[in-house]
């Protein structure tokens, strides 16, 4: 008999992820005065801006189309990926090629594959990917958080959607942070492991370390079911009075099969201080040009 694939294999190899919603409306007011004007979001680790970074994670991971979720004020992130006609127009008369490049490797591969909705109110991370729910439509989809920089090879997206493939449900990443950090982070109440992966049984929002489930955290990245769309629409305020995505996906546990993902790689908090700042020098340290600078510049400061 010829072998033939059965209809779950085929439905396997057709599900891929190719939405991504990059919520990107939040005020930045822990980098004041850098985002006083800049959007924190354009930020630059190394010369990409945070959102050029994580936009880049969508484009390898396979996305189609990745959707900004913007306020008002924030119209620079979308303006980014624009053409920039005059300066490219000189950049080719002065023949200065490598920059030509690096500008177009920051443009989407295609039009209308960047799109972006407003957040008009400042509600919460839930009610920011709500606000994005007519576009996201009926498919599974991907959220990046473009604060949670995270430097991995493959991109942490990429790691999750491998992941996913094989799973389906719902997928976050996350990595175990000191105890007494529990109330800056989703928590997960965690069941049995396997690898790379961790069996969601319950989620929290921000717990004091006292009421915490677990030390693993949910970082910025996530496969979801459309489902959690639904839970949204009652528009449910929870932790800090905010809707919240934590508890949107805290009602999917249980329905549908949930998932922690370990990513590979190193994840850095850009919406703070010491964690932009520390980003900024694994970069520079990962460079072969400025690597022996810094190095150098560390050893002075140990004298
Ligand atoms: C958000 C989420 C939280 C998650 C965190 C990861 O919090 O609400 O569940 O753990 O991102 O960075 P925020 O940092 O926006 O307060």
């Amino acid at each position: 008999m010829p072998s033939s694939r059965t209809d779950e294999s085929i439905a396997q190899s057709m599900r891929t992820v190719r939405t991504a919603v990059l919520p990107v409306a939040g005020l930045g007011t822990r980098m004041l005065p850098a985002t006083k004007v800049v959007p924190k979001e354009l930020l630059p680790i190394g010369t990409r801006p945070l959102i050029q970074h994580a936009v880049d994670e969508c484009w390898e991971a396979g996305i189609e189309r990745v959707v900004l979720v913007t306020s008002a004020g924030k119209h620079l992130i979308v303006d980014h990926f624009d053409r920039a006609e005059q300066l490219e127009r000189m950049l080719e008369e002065r023949g200065k090629r490598e920059a030509l490049e690096r500008i177009a490797t920051a443009r989407p591969p295609e039009s209308g594959r960047l799109l972006s909705v407003r957040q008009p109110e400042p509600l919460g991370l839930g009610h920011a990917i709500w606000c994005a729910r007519h576009i996201i439509g009926p498919d599974p989809f991907a959220v990046l958080l473009p604060d949670d920089f995270i430097l991995a090879q493959p991109g942490c997206l990429k790691q999750m959607v491998a992941a996913w493939r094989e799973l389906g449900g719902n997928l976050v990443a996350t990595m175990e942070v000191p105890a007494e950090q529990t109330g800056r982070y989703g928590i997960i109440e965690p069941g049995r492991r396997d690898g790379r992966l961790i069996a969601v049984k319950g989620l929290v929002e921000k717990p004091d370390p006292a009421r915490a489930p677990s030390t693993w955290a949910v970082i910025g990245r996530y496969i979801l079911d459309p489902a959690v769309l639904r839970e949204l629409d009652a528009g449910r305020r929870g932790a800090g009075g905010e809707i919240q995505l934590t508890d949107a996906m805290a009602g999917l546990i249980g329905r549908q099969s949930f998932h922690a993902y370990l990513f590979e790689g190193e994840r850095f908090d850009c919406g703070q201080r010491a964690g932009y700042i520390e980003a900024q020098l694994a970069v520079g340290l990962s460079d072969p040009e400025i690597a022996p600078l810094l190095h150098r510049r560390v050893t002075r400061g140990r004298d």
